[in-house]
């Protein structure tokens, strides 16, 4: 049977269209505001789900974390890629979702953590940047690295223009390692039936 997908987004969407257009089997997709990458699945009749988030003190992480969780098992869903999504969720959801997280991070992972990768990247100078698919886990973007690939910074280059190059690597590596590990959680599951 095959594996089903959700996908998170907070942004622009352009990560979740590449996975569209590689045909995942994503069954809904979600974000924490209304963003374009919600327009764009709601468009192309992708179902979804959008629970906005508080920001300041009032929010409560643990409370938004466990409506996510509910959704995930309201889906029945087996795998989670997050594209773009910005909000930290509480560690409780690898207790209550202990399936597999992905996430993609604009940088050479361990460098530049957190937010504005590509900022840190451009100011620190550093000549050689990138792309890291790896499983979330609950120190933030420090799971298990899946792949990686580098991009050059180039004398010219902006915060935007870099980030563009390196999503334009992201767009067809991120689909391709989701593809990948759903084929390899089908294959695990299958052995563990037989
Ligand atoms: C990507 O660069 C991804 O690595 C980062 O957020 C960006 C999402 O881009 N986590 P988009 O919203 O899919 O265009």
């Amino acid at each position: 049977m095959t594996k089903r997908l959700a996908v998170f987004v907070s942004g622009e969407g352009s990560l979740l269209k590449s996975m569209i257009d590689a045909d995942l089997p994503i069954h809904f997709v979600f974000a924490d505001r209304m963003c374009e990458g919600i327009h764009i699945a709601s468009a192309l009749g992708f179902e979804t789900e959008c629970i906005q988030r508080e920001y300041g003190v009032s929010f409560n992480r643990k409370k938004y974390t466990l409506e996510v969780s509910h959704l995930l098992s309201d889906y029945a869903i087996d795998i989670v890629a997050m594209a773009g999504f910005m909000t930290v969720l509480d560690e409780v959801i690898f207790e209550k979702f202990p399936e597999p997280i992905l996430n993609c991070h604009p940088s050479l992972l361990p460098a530049f953590p957190g937010k504005d990768a590509v900022r840190q990247a451009l100011e620190y100078g550093v000549k050689i940047t990138g792309t890291t698919i790896h499983y979330a886990e609950k120190s933030l973007d420090a799971g298990a690295i899946i792949a990686q690939e580098a991009v050059r910074i180039e004398r010219q280059d902006t915060v935007k223009s870099l980030h563009e190059r390196i999503k334009k690597v992201e767009r067809i590596l991120y689909p391709k390692m989701v593809r990948n590990i759903i084929a390899d959680l089908s294959r695990k599951r299958f052995s563990i039936v037989r």
